[in-house]
């Protein structure tokens, strides 16, 4: 397993582009099956979370190709098979993205039920209740769920108990093809859910509501092909900007949208750090400061982000003061606490709020990288350092941050890739 070796002790400075979307690249992936021609998908970032979600597509029978400007081209004309394997959804749980538009254009899909994580346990339950409200007839058998709706699907109003991103992004796909009208409630207002609302609608969708807590679709008999650019990645942003904040360093983005960031960037700059924003730039300057602790509560969009909770947590582990962190979303959210712990930060935890007391200075260590955020974080704080870190099992970072030691070392940061 490749790890990552980082000398603590450099303060950020420089310039980096940020890559598309994760979290938006890989629903709109799975919305190529609806089309009934051809898409162009552009700016998808080259994480193996996206290579696993395109090897899906193709073990379905999708033509997936690459073209001259690193545009994915993918034909779903050509799929012959409605099954999602335990080995792709094993690896990766938003295979489960495919259920909804497989079963709304083909009428069945089999996808393998995804097992819990390191972060929570994470049931897909809203997903299948709101498929059902559309019709759907639903079985879990042999580890797979196997959804049948053989007349198509129809358009129901569902009122999400929780409000769910994946859940929110199935049924907007599934009902983009059913008969007749669904409003969905609660739904999840995530800039990922309009990015593929926003993809959908470039197809041919009716949606409208995009945004806000209801959203209304109403149902077409074909979505056509298109070329869509996936927005940038927001928490890819958040995380480079907390690390030039914890460095007391200066860093430019660019290929950015503030608007997505706000909560965000008011935590930045409650820290301390001044936050210029420019139509596709940001920048951050510390001006050499050391941080002030900063206290959130992770929520829904626009609420504070659980997947920017870590890196704030390793920030406030070396700022002024004390900060405490709440994660609302993930029952187990908090596991950097530990390995941060080790690296001599005084944090400790109370339910699902950490109460960290920042201190002047973390020393390295060898850390185990245990989910993507978290393994952001101790990249961080590894940068903050007095010494060598050793992060072990990246395999978690290289799946949501494109090429990180290089734009790190493009900031000045001393930290190489081993292979192991
Ligand atoms: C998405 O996961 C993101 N993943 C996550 O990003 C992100 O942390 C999360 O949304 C919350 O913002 C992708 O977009 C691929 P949810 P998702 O359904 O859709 C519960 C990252 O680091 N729930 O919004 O799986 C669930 O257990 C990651 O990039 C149910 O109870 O999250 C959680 O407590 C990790 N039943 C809460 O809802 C359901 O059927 C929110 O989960 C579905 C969800």
């Amino acid at each position: 397993m490749d790890k990552l070796i980082i000398q603590g002790g450099a303060r950020i400075r420089g310039e980096i582009r940020i890559s598309g979307s994760k979290n938006s690249g890989l629903p709109i992936l799975a919305a190529t099956l609806l089309a009934s021609e051809p898409m162009n998908i552009c700016n998808l970032p080259h994480l193996n979370d996206i290579t696993t979600m395109l090897a899906l597509l193709r073990c379905m029978g999708v033509g997936i190709t690459i073209n001259e400007k690193m545009c994915v081209e993918v034909d779903p004309t050509t799929l012959t098979d409605y099954e999602a394997p335990y080995e792709l959804v094993k690896t990766m749980r938003a295979s489960i993205l495919v259920l909804g538009p497989t079963l709304a254009k083909f009428g069945k899909a089999d996808v393998s039920f995804p097992g819990g994580c390191a972060i929570g346990s994470r049931p897909v339950d809203i997903h299948l209740r709101g498929l059902e409200a559309m019709g759907a007839e639903i079985e879990v058998d042999g580890g797979y769920i196997r959804a049948r709706a053989p007349n198509g699907l129809k358009g129901a109003r569902f009122a999400m108990d929780k409000v769910s991103v994946g859940a929110t992004e199935n049924l907007l796909m599934a009902a983009a093809l059913a008969d007749g009208v669904t409003i969905l409630e609660n739904a999840a207002r995530e800039p990922e859910v309009v990015d593929l609302a926003e993809c959908l609608v470039a197809m041919g969708a009716k949606i409208s509501g995009i945004g806000s807590g209801t959203i209304r679709i109403e149902g077409v008999k074909e979505l056509h092909g298109c070329t869509y650019t996936v927005m940038p990645d927001r928490i890819e942003i958040g995380t480079y900007l907390v690390a030039a904040a914890a460095t007391g360093g200066s860093i430019k983005l660019r290929g950015t949208r503030a608007d997505i960031l706000t909560s965000v960037i008011q935590k930045l700059e409650e820290a301390g750090a001044e936050v210029e924003v420019c139509e596709n730039t940001i920048s951050l300057d510390m001006k050499g400061k050391r941080p002030k602790a900063v206290s959130l509560r992770t929520a829904p969009y626009p609420a504070f982000p659980t997947d920017m909770q870590a890196q704030f947590t390793a920030m406030n582990a070396i700022a002024e003061g004390t900060g405490a962190v709440t994660e609302s979303i993930f029952e187990n959210r908090l596991i950097q606490v530990h390995e941060l712990n080790r690296m001599g930060a005084n944090i400790t935890l109370e339910g699902n709020t950490a109460l960290i007391t920042g201190v002047e200075k973390l020393k390295g260590a060898p850390v185990m990288a245990s989910d993507l955020r978290a393994s952001a974080s101790l990249v961080i704080a590894a940068m903050v350092a007095e010494g060598e870190t050793v992060v072990d099992r990246i395999y978690h970072i290289d799946r949501g941050y494109e090429c990180i030691e290089e734009k790190l070392q493009q900031l000045g940061v001393d930290i190489r890739r081993v292979p192991g």
